[in-house]
């Protein structure tokens, strides 16, 4: 038996006549860290996006550990463990740091409406579970400093790791992060890679991460995918990736 965690296989979708995603397959192991790359509009964000639910494949289907995932909506595959970030920033800008993870880790509350209502000892066991959880992600991603501080205060390399954390604060078997390093400088790219790695080898979550930033995509992904025109160009392992010909063509362009 293999330790799947996702499986794609022959999925696609068109969106009235245009085939934005075909033939995708991919599998991935527990524990790997994965890059998707290509071209901009290759499909790398309908693929997360099929995969969070937010689309129906037209064709093909999705297996998490195993179970089919396909038309459950996005709120229900982050109960089954799937989380992501987003190309562009997404977070509660003005709520604090703190909250913005404890909306994210309250997905398992059971407190009743009632018990909340009338703040009775079910909200507030619960409500302590959940606060205690989100300083205690602050702190591994060493942002505690900032809990109490609006999360658009922080800095862009400081809010794109919150979303990370917040991401994290819903214990996913499955991190997707779409352009992490977007609009980073160096430093923070840096700070970045740690952070990935830092998910990766202390609590093993298996990551899938779309990105250009290549020194990034070098520096820390075992295995990557590409994507052009919605289908896999290649795929395999990274300096023998972005030493294909193929590839190279599909980034610069015929000719060049
Ligand atoms: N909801 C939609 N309706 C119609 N077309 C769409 C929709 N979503 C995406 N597309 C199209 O699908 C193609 C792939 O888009 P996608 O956003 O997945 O590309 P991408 O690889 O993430 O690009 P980038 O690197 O620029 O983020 C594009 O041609 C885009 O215009
Ligand atoms: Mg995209």
């Amino acid at each position: 038996m293999t330790n799947q965690v996702l499986s794609c296989k022959n999925v696609g979708i068109n969106f009235g006549g245009l085939q934005a995603v075909q033939d995708f397959n991919l599998t991935i192991d527990d524990g790997e860290l994965i890059g998707l790359i290509g071209p901009n509009g290759a499909g790398k964000t309908t693929v997360f996006n099929l995969i969070t639910g937010v689309y129906t494949p037209t064709e093909g289907e999705i297996l998490l550990s195993g179970i089919n995932i396909i038309g459950k909506m996005p709120h229900q595959i982050v109960r089954y463990g799937i989380a992501r970030t987003f190309q562009n920033i997404r977070l509660f800008d003005h709520l604090s740091v703190l909250d913005n993870l404890k909306v994210a880790a309250n997905k398992d509350m059971r407190y009743s409406i009632f018990s909340g209502m009338f703040r009775l000892g079910g909200y507030w066991r619960e409500e302590s579970e959940v606060t205690d959880k989100a300083i205690e992600i602050l702190d591994i991603f060493d942002m505690g400093k900032h809990a109490y501080k609006y999360a658009n205060s922080l800095s862009y390399g400081e809010q794109r790791k919150l979303e990370i954390a917040r991401a994290m604060a819903t214990d996913p078997k499955l991190l997707l992060l779409d352009e992490p390093a977007a609009g980073m400088n160096p430093t923070e790219t840096d700070e970045l890679m740690d952070t990935i790695m830092l998910i990766r080898n202390e609590f093993g979550i298996t990551t899938l991460l779309i990105e250009h930033d290549m020194r990034l995509v070098l520096g820390i992904c075992e295995r990557l995918m590409v994507l052009n025109y919605g289908q896999i160009l290649a795929e395999g392992n990274p300096r023998d990736i972005v030493n294909d010909p193929l590839v190279i063509e599909a980034y610069l362009g015929k000719g060049e």
